[in-house]
């Protein structure tokens, strides 16, 4: 077969713009054949390009050539038409499509390209498996799913760069090649030929330099920043993702705050949803855990009531609970009426969830067939349907499923480090039941309104976490984040860390953490003080922070500021289950490149220039 050229010919439409009022026109359209069907002297061709497809119709009679052209021609062929655009007749308008009241005549086919049968059909809705799809990543990309959701990435993308350069923040680039920076994961590392046996770290944030901005005098710094980390990935997570970092300086926690919202407004309203003008929710770290068991709260789910209070001595005695304990419960809304072999099994998945924690449960339907109990049945559920209503719209019905939890007598081993661990367990039993009853039940069913998407800001976190395996306090944000003044001056910082409130702060949006920020140390003797609370000597602060400890001498103004996950805002505004579906070139769960088939070995002379020899570790 002979390709043809494109010699001078222009395009004049795209395939999804033509419409009935284009009809009679001279149309050049260019692209894919998304199907072909052969009916003898007549050809359709749907030709598809981004913007969408129009049917092409190849009649004998009107260019024999062209039709002989088509003949030829196969699913994902590149080819130009020319032709007149005319209305469909009566009963072939197709509903389904924009362009379904029109179709094209043409009297000129070009082929410009053809195409090996690809191992799978853009056209086709069922997806072949992700590997598949990841090594044929042009192919995948064509699909018109993949197309939306990279068409609603460059407008939420450019909706943020223009609010915030309305804001008054200047967009700088920073480095790729620099030195660590501690955000907790793995560096990846860049050798450098010129300095054999030293190295280069690729950001895992530029939050070192943007604060060094802010020394520098610039106010308001932002970037779309790729960051990168070595880290064990998830759905959620990608070894090379985005960030919408900024920062400003003089501020206080309400005008990055104000800044973040503006422009998740300005996202969300590219995407086509109108977020209302209110602030979102904020609270504090500890009544996220006590209300929700997670510093992440979903906040489609009713949150989790402290029962403790309704339960009287007498009947704590009786039903053998610890009077110093919480008891807790909440509920899942829309799960309807269990059978009996229903509720025992899920009984069973709950105490098989609990294991040997120490955690039992109650349930509420039992109490209500016992005489005995049911002042507590009733108390119970009045408490449940005003918890409710504290943080979410919802209120206790009789469709939903109501879960008490209680300690077994005796205090299990993990209160003893971690007195919140009780409320994490049970958030963590909210999260599996609801994620259990989702699809059936379409807990999460998105309409595409403001209403299927709860922000909420969570504040004052713990400055420290306590790390079990290393037996040490690490910094639960990064050791750039600002202690709560008082708890400087009380001195916590040294005597009581696991009390010590940083000015830190997420924003969560359905579960997810959007973003992290902080108010920054700007003193060095407070950021030496920490860096040593964190058990670093001062000479180790010194050697990897030293330019950065010089620098807050020079007249550091207060600053603070925050980074969003671009990745994960595309990600829930196109309902994807994973970044990969909105990242162009993604890795796999093994951080590989299926498509370029990266990491490789390289050449043994690469290596020699680099000064590097590999080992094979058994
Ligand atoms: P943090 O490490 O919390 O904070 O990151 C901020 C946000 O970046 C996104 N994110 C990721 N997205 C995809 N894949 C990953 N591996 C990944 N890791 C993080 C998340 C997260 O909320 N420098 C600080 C910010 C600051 O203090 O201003 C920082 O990077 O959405």
């Amino acid at each position: 077969m002979t390709l043809d050229f494109l010699g001078t010919l222009q395009r004049t439409h795209m395939c999804g713009d033509l419409r009935s009022a284009n009809s009679g026109e001279t149309v050049t359209l260019m692209g894919w054949v998304n199907r072909r069907r052969d009916h003898g002297n007549l050809i359709f061709l749907d030709l598809r390009d981004r913007s969408g497809i129009t049917q092409v119709v190849l009649d004998k009679e009107v260019s024999p050539e062209a039709h002989a052209k088509a003949e030829a021609a196969r699913p994902e062929y590149v080819i130009a038409v020319t032709g007149i655009l005319r209305k469909r007749g009566e009963g072939l308008v197709n509903p389904n499509m924009p362009t379904g009241e029109i179709e094209l005549v043409a009297h000129s086919l070009l082929l410009l390209n053809d195409a090996k049968t690809p191992p799978f059909s853009p056209a086709e809705d069922a997806i072949a498996n992700e590997e598949v799809r990841l090594t044929y990543r042009y192919i995948d990309l064509r699909r018109a799913e993949m197309q939306h959701n990279f068409a609603v990435r460059s407008r939420v993308a450019m909706a943020i760069r223009n609010y915030l350069v309305e804001q008054g923040f200047l967009e700088i680039e920073t480095p790729f090649m620099t030195r660590s920076t501690p955000e907790g994961a793995r560096d990846y590392l860049v050798p450098s030929r010129v300095h054999p046996g030293h190295f280069y770290a690729l950001p895992q944030s530029p939050q070192i330099f943007k604060q060094i901005l802010m020394i520098s005098g610039f106010d308001r710094y932002f970037q779309i920043a790729r960051c990168f980390r070595d880290e064990d990935l998830r759905a959620d997570r990608q070894p090379e993702f985005t960030q919408i970092d900024l920062e400003i300086s003089f501020p206080q926690m309400s005008t990055i705050f104000a800044v973040a919202e503006g422009f998740l407004r300005a996202a969300f309203s590219a995407a086509g949803i109108t977020l209302s003008e209110q602030p979102f929710l904020q609270m504090t770290y500890d009544q996220a855990i006590t209300r929700y068991g997670i510093d992440k709260p979903d906040m489609r789910l009713p949150a989790i009531a402290d029962l403790s209070e309704v339960l009287t001595p007498e009947l704590r005695t009786t039903l053998k609970i610890d009077p110093t304990l919480p008891v807790l419960g909440f509920t899942i809304p829309r799960v309807g009426e269990l059978s009996g072999t229903a509720r025992k099994a899920l009984l069973s998945e709950i105490r098989a969830f609990f294991g040997d924690s120490g955690l039992d449960l109650l349930d509420v339907a039992r109490l209500r067939t016992n005489a005995a109990f049911q002042p507590l049945a009733e108390a119970i559920s009045a408490k449940l349907s005003t918890e409710l209503l504290l943080f979410s719209n919802s209120t206790l019905t009789p469709e939903d499923l109501a879960v008490v939890i209680t300690p077994k007598p005796g205090t299990p081993s993990s209160w003893n480090y971690d007195p919140q661990w009780i409320y994490k367990r049970v958030g963590a039993l909210r999260l599996e039941l609801a994620k259990k009853f989702a699809d059936k039940h379409k807990l999460f069913e998105q309409t595409k309104t403001a209403a299927d998407f709860k922000f909420v800001w969570v504040t004052d976190f713990p400055m420290y976490e306590w790390n079990e395996e290393t037996k040490t306090w690490d910094a639960a944000h990064h050791p750039f984040t600002s202690p709560h003044e008082e708890d400087i001056t009380s001195g916590a910082l040294v005597n009581d860390k696991g009390a010590v409130r940083a000015l830190a702060y997420d924003i969560v949006l359905n579960g997810t953490e959007l973003g992290s920020g902080s108010i920054r140390i700007h003193r060095k003797d407070v950021q030496s003080e920490i860096f040593r609370s964190l058990g670093m000597s001062d000479e180790e602060a010194h050697t990897r922070f030293g330019f950065f400890l010089d620098a807050l001498e020079y007249g550091t103004p207060p600053h603070g500021g925050i980074a969003l996950g671009l990745d994960r805002i595309v990600m829930i505004l196109a309902g994807a289950s994973s970044l990969r579906e909105v990242i162009a070139f993604p890795k796999t769960a093994k951080a590989i490149d299926l498509m370029v088939d990266a990491p490789t070995t390289v050449s043994d002379q690469q290596l020699r220039e680099l000064s590097l020899r590999t080992v094979t570790r058994s």
